[in-house]
């Protein structure tokens, strides 16, 4: 879904491997992208254009010029039409001429021309794919803001066996994928990472050291990066560079200048992973001079290094989450949740010496994370995807805190309502009973807590649940029509945006000045509170999904169930089955599987769309019309639900504000077409879109 019409520039070099570049492109209209091949002069020798433009649609292009009739094939529209490049698969050569410029061909001129990201494949032979140069080509590419997709270890044309394969379509298709869907979670997170081991001199040419190359840490560093956060990397002496250019390097090489970095930047940050081989111990004190060999042997006296997990866990705040790692040879678990426990971290990660494959220097790892509630336990896998399991246990935490724990219990309840009854209906009637029951509502849904969870004040959902009464009579029965909205800001901006927002056409219940309102879930004996309690569930789970996908369910489901146990009241608003839309049928499409996509996208559309543009417009806005994709998915699987017309109404204007002066013509146009479909009664909202699209 995230590569819908997503325009990518598939480069395809001289490499046995250019047949796997077929499945990609597959792979890719597949996935609803709009595929342009460009060929290396090379790449021919290695699979056919016709086959390419057989599976893309799309005439291949390979030279400057179109033979025939001379026409200019411009790499620089290329470059402003592409919404992502692969170079799939990139030799050793085409890297070469990619990081020092030589733009010898369509593909090289294209890349220099790119403005948008760049995800580059090696495929070769493995001695070619570690000899320094590649290796620094590679690195060039990387500090330019590429996404280098490393090779994999296997087989080769070559018949040798190493690292250096293309990385499998698939695997190619999911990196891009995750890219498109925005998967900037760790946006605005601050995180530190230790990495390699610390070197303890002894003298001026001798040092206690470990095996520690700095892969692991290098790559969670990098996986952190890739998903938007900001990275401090604390690194021991290792022969790497730095994986990403967003990364902020911080070179030390003993423990004790490892322990003043990391405890100086871990105030400022949101997490730390510390993956570091710290030694233990170092020499009382360095010789200054070398130490010259004595007959006798010698003797080293050894000090305690500062631990710096230890110190990070003591100075950690309820918002801060900690991760370490555990090296262990025996007994792996029993040590890895010691060394939990005593380091106060939130969770481990345990890589023992007897799991082949895992540990010091390899390109794998096998780990088991332990937190203080359960074990999970992963198979050997490559150290970046083990990275990406990793942060993904990260952000799960991070989601956790920021919805239950970072803030200590206070007495704030759920909800901030404002609540008005209008009775200008009904005039004539006493209307002190109207006052008694305003204040009883507000007092009803604003001191009641709806759930188990800690909120602070400025947690609480602003919400309004306006009354109008439309029919009342002495023995104290009312009709009433309730319009409930709730809205959530936007960090980083004096902005709320609607987050529910629905009219219920009729309630019927009965009040007596001064009856105490009370809701119990399982018996409803007051409509009017099961009303209340059934849309204060929906507000706090619709706030909850905009939180982390799918969040709310919890309360999602409390709504639904009250729904389901109210089927015998009298009030036909419960009814299931109705034709009409009703809050049965509100509550019923939000729970149905079908309706995913809309419950997905308020996350996204919230939490990285409007979030982020507030920093970046353009940015912003295009996770906003990945949102809107996903809304036309909710509708076609379930055409006559009513919520994803309520979504586009109560976000019409939002929606007008984001397209009318920012985005292109075509962009604009496939939204418009969507809401139109969707929400033919606000043509006019939609109209103002289509206008500033011309
Ligand atoms: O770098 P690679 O070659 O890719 O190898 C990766 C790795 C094996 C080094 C890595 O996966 C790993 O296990 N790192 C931690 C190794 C270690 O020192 O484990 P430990 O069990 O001794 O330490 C426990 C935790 O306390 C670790 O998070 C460590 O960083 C931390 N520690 C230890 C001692 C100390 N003085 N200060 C610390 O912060």
């Amino acid at each position: 879904m995230q590569l819908k019409g997503k325009k990518i520039v598939l480069g395809i070099t001289g490499s046995i491997a250019a047949y796997k570049a077929a499945i990609l492109v597959r792979l890719l209209v597949k996935a609803g992208a709009e595929v342009q091949v460009v060929m290396t002069p090379s790449a021919k020798e290695f699979i056919t254009p016709l086959t390419l433009s057989a599976l893309s649609g799309r005439p291949v292009l390979c030279d400057f010029f179109c033979s025939g009739n001379g026409v200019w094939n411009s790499h620089v529209e290329l470059g402003l039409w592409a919404d992502a490049m692969i170079v799939a698969p990139a030799t050793a050569s085409t890297i070469g001429k990619m990081a020092h410029g030589i733009a010898d061909n369509l593909l090289v001129t294209t890349y220099l021309s790119m403005k948008a990201p760049v995800f580059v494949a090696p495929a070769m032979d493995l001695d070619m794919y570690s000899h320094a140069t590649t290796q620094s080509n590679l690195s060039i590419l990387t500090n330019n803001g590429n996404y280098i997709l490393e090779p994999a270890s296997g087989e080769l044309a070559s018949h040798l066996s190493g690292k250096g394969r293309m990385q499998e379509p698939e695997y190619i298709l999911s990196r891009l994928q995750e890219y498109f869907a925005g998967d900037k979670a760790l946006a605005g997170r601050k995180i530190l990472i230790t990495a390699g081991p610390t070197y303890e001199k002894i003298d001026p040419v001798r040092f206690i050291g470990n095996y520690s190359s700095g892969k692991m840490g290098f790559a969670i560093a990098n996986e952190c990066a890739m998903q938007g956060a900001e990275v401090t990397l604390v690194a021991g002496p290792v022969a790497l560079d730095t994986p990403h250019p967003s990364i902020k390097r911080v070179d030390v090489e003993s423990a004790q200048q490892m322990y003043d970095a990391s405890t100086k930047i871990f105030p400022q940050c949101d997490a730390a992973i510390l993956c570091a081989a710290v030694a233990d111990y170092s020499p009382v004190a360095a010789a200054d001079k070398k130490i010259k060999r004595t007959a006798d042997g010698m003797t080293l006296e050894l000090k305690s290094n500062p631990d710096i997990a230890a110190e990070l866990g003591r100075q950690k705040t309820e918002k801060q989450l900690l991760a370490g790692f555990a090296l262990e040879t025996n007994n792996g678990e029993f040590h890895a949740k010691e060394k939990l426990d005593k380091k106060n971290l939130d969770f481990i990660v345990l890589n023992s010496l007897e799991d082949e494959g895992a540990g010091f220097a390899v390109d794998t790892n096998k780990i088991t994370i332990i937190d203080k509630e359960k074990t999970s336990e992963y198979p050997l896998k490559s150290k970046k995807d083990v990275a990406r399991d990793i942060v993904s246990y990260l952000k799960s935490l991070f989601l956790f805190l920021l919805l239950f724990m970072a803030v200590p219990q206070t007495n704030a309840q759920e909800l901030n309502a404002t609540v008005s009854l209008n009775s200008s209906k009904v005039q004539g009637t006493n209307t002190e009973v109207f006052t008694v029951l305003g204040d009883a509502l507000t007092e009803f849904i604003n001191n009641r807590k709806w759930t188990n969870y800690a909120y602070e004040e400025y947690e609480r959902i602003a919400c309004n649940f306006t009354f109008v009464v439309d029919a009342y009579s002495d023995d104290g029965s009312f009709t009433c029509s309730l319009m409930v909205q709730a809205s959530r800001p936007i960090f980083g901006s004096t902005y709320s945006s609607t987050i529910f927002k629905y009219e219920d056409k009729a309630i019927n219940f009965s009040y007596q000045p001064y009856d105490r309102l009370d809701f119990n879930e399982d018996n409803l004996d007051n409509n009017l509170t099961a009303v209340i309690a059934f849309y204060a569930y929906i507000i706090i789970g619709m706030d909850m999904d905009t939180m982390g996908e799918l969040g709310g369910s919890e309360f999602l489901n409390k709504a639904l169930n009250i729904a389901n146990n109210a089927q015998m009241m009298s009030d036909a608003g419960w009814r299931a089955g109705s034709n009409e839309n009703n809050r049965y049928t509100v509550i019923d499409d939000y729970m149905n599987g079908a309706m995913e996509p809309l419950r997905q996208l308020m996350y996204k559309y919230h939490r990285l769309g409007l979030d982020t543009m507030f920093k970046n417009a353009d940015e912003g806005r295009k996770i906003i019309t990945e949102c809107i994709a996903m809304l036309k998915t909710a509708y076609d699987n379930r055409p006559l639900a009513y919520i994803t017309k309520l979504f586009t109404e109560y976000k019409k204007e939002e929606l007008v504000n984001v397209y009318s002066n920012e985005g292109g013509s075509e962009e604009k146009n496939s939204v418009v077409e969507v809401l139109y479909e969707i929400s033919p009664s606000q043509s006019d909202a939609w109209d103002m879109i289509k206008k500033s699209a011309l």
